[in-house]
């Protein structure tokens, strides 16, 4: 019995002693190995110059960042936040493209502020441009949606972007530091992430266009003759004579009240301000469209003669025509690096996208590329990725196809986290990109096989894992 007693005592000691051994073994382990990958979701986020004529797409990026640790998908506990590098509040409110957003925003969304109670700037989704981020249980990963970053002149040599009204150059990709820290506030983890947003192309013809028809080849110039080419389209609205906020003047209006953008968030076109009026003589009456935002555009100038005959006979290939290239180049990761592969290879030229009513899509899982499958409607040489069906933890939110809103490695890691941004998949051919994996992939004990390196998709286990391999492979994929 005595002995018995004392047995059990003694494994209750020594299980005592195994807790604390393990609880600071856990301890220790659990400091060192927090870590946070962060990506802007898409490749490249497009804003324009002005705002006082008409809007495509407000500054909006969405970052998303996952901490992990160890096998563990962090998703309480800690406070993520952002700080956009290049934009303070001191320099967009001094810029004045931005301020024509400062004033033009109130009358493109009724109801917001661009300015918070605080002084500070926000996006139109109430995000500063530093603050923190909310965990999304979909994704697995911290978000902050909707930060108003916007190209700025930093006189770095980053000032790469030619500005196509003739401002100096800008930098179009900007920098968000990313921090973790735990509930006493030591920080956990760091990081750093490249957030672009460019402006595209139209300048480069509708200046000119306007000058052509009469018009001053200014913003001004070429949106009172887009109202003019508007009005010729089947729907009469002569959109330079929308007046939303009152005012007399014509503008701004905003292309998705009519036009369906599921970019906006939406799933159908909201319609104009309730308070807009018409300038005197106009002789139309509003409607929306039935064709989405991505539809007219892209249909609309792969058609038309004078598109073809007079700018540019290629334009159904020549995408940058409008996204952004003018120095900045949105197309830029391995696949660039590596292949002579081209936007048409993976989406279609702007042909074929029509032809298999892609833009009825847009923005959408039924007519965005994946790894292992081309658009609908693509004729390339290029194979794409074998298909690996069990590699598949996507979801649809109406935004987004398989590869941004998708994660792999037992469904837990998000895609992006261990490839990059579409677009901008590791090894990307712009150094910025490279910098987040360089240096979660930098510790001296990890190994590279010949002909790959810490610039490659986040392949060493023992960046996130603390008791597998120091060699870089490729991790399991499947998500079971
Ligand atoms: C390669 C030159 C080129 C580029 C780039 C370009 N456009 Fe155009 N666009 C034209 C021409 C030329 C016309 C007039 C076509 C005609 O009269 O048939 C036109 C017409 C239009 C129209 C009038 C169509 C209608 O019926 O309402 C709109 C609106 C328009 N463009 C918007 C844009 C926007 C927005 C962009 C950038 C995303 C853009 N364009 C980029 C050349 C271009
Ligand atoms: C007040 C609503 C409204 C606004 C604002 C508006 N559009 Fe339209 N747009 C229409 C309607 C209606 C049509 C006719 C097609 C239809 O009925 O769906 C049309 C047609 C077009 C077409 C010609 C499509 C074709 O197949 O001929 C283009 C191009 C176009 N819009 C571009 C734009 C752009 C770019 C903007 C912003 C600068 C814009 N629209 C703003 C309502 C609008
Ligand atoms: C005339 C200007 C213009 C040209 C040329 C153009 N785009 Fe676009 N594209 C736009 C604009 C503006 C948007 C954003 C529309 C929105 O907000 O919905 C866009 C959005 C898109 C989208 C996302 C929406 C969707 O339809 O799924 C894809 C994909 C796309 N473009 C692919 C291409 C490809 C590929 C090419 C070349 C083969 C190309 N574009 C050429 C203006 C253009
Ligand atoms: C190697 C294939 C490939 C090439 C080449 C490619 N894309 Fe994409 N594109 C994708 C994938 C994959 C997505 C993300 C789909 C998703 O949402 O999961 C995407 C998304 C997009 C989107 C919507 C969301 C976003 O990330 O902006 C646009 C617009 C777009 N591509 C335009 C282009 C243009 C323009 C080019 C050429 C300058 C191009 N793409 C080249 C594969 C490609
Ligand atoms: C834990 C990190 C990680 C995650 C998560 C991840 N990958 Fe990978 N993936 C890699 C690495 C590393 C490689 C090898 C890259 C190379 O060879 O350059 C790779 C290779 C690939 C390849 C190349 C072909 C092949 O099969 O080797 C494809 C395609 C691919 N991944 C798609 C995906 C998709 C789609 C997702 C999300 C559903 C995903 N990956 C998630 C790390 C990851
Ligand atoms: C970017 C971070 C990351 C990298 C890199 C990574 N893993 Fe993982 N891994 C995870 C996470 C998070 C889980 C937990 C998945 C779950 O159960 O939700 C996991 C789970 C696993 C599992 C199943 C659970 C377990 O721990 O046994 C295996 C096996 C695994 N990883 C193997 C690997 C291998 C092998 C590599 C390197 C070739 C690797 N992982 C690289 C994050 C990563």
């Amino acid at each position: 019995m005595k002995s018995i007693k004392n047995k059990t005592l003694a494994v209750i000691a020594s299980s005592a002693i195994a807790i604390l051994l393990f609880a600071a073994v856990a301890m220790s382990a659990t400091t060192a190995s927090y870590k946070v990958i962060a990506r802007n979701d898409l490749g490249m986020h497009c804003a324009c110059p002005t705002f006082e004529g008409f809007l495509l797409l407000p500054p909006f990026n969405t970052i998303r960042a996952q901490v992990l640790n160890g096998s563990s998908v962090v998703s309480t506990g800690v406070t993520v936040s952002y700080a956009i590098v290049e934009n303070t509040d001191a320099v967009l409110k001094a810029d004045p493209y931005y301020s024509s957003w400062l004033v033009n925003s109130p009358k493109l969304f009724p109801g917001f502020q661009p300015i918070n109670a605080q002084g500070k700037i926000v996006g139109i989704t109430g995000k500063m441009l530093s603050d923190t981020m909310t965990y999304d249980a979909v994704s697995k990963s911290y978000q902050a949606v909707g930060i108003p970053a916007y190209p700025v002149v930093t006189g770095t040599t980053k000032d790469i972007m030619i500005d196509p009204l003739g401002g100096p150059k800008r930098d179009p990709y900007l920098t968000a530091n990313i921090t973790v820290k735990n509930s006493t506030g030591t920080t956990l983890a760091t990081t750093s992430t490249t957030v672009p947003v460019a402006f595209g192309g139209c300048c480069t013809c509708h200046l000119p266009l306007a000058s052509q028809n009469g018009y001053p080849a200014t913003p001004a110039g070429s949106f009172a003759y887009l109202g003019v080419m508007h009005a010729q389209n089947s729907s009469k609205i002569n959109i330079a004579m929308i007046d939303p906020d009152g005012d007399g003047v014509g503008g701004p209006v905003r292309c998705s009240w009519c036009h369906w953008d599921p970019a906006m968030g939406e799933s159908a076109a909201p319609g104009w301000p309730s308070a807009t009026k018409l300038l005197p003589g106009a002789t139309f009456t509003l409607k929306k469209s039935v064709y989405s935002f991505s539809d007219v555009l892209h249909r609309y100038h792969a058609k038309s003669q004078k598109v073809l005959t007079q700018f540019d006979a290629n334009i159904a290939t020549n995408c940058y025509d409008c996204h952004p290239g003018n120095n900045v180049n949105c197309f830029r990761g391995s696949h660039k690096g590596k292949t002579a592969i081209w936007c048409t290879d993976c989406h279609g030229n702007l042909n074929e996208r029509i032809a298999a009513n892609q833009m009825a899509h847009p923005w959408q899982q039924q007519s965005l590329p994946t790894c292992f499958e081309k658009s609908p409607g693509v004729n390339s040489a290029f194979a794409c990725h074998p298909h690996d069906t069990s590699n598949s933890k996507s979801w649809d939110p109406g935004l987004f196809g398989k590869f941004i809103d998708n994660r792999g490695h037992k469904g837990s890691v998000l895609c992006e986290s261990c490839h990059g941004s579409a677009h901008a998949e590791a090894p990307s051919t712009l150094a910025a990109d490279n910098v987040q994996n360089s240096t979660l992939q930098g510790n001296a004990a990890f190994t590279f096989p010949a002909g790959k390196d810490k610039t490659y998709a986040i392949g060493v286990c023992n960046v996130c894992h603390t008791s597998k391999s120091n060699v870089w492979a490729r991790p399991p994929h499947l998500t079971n």
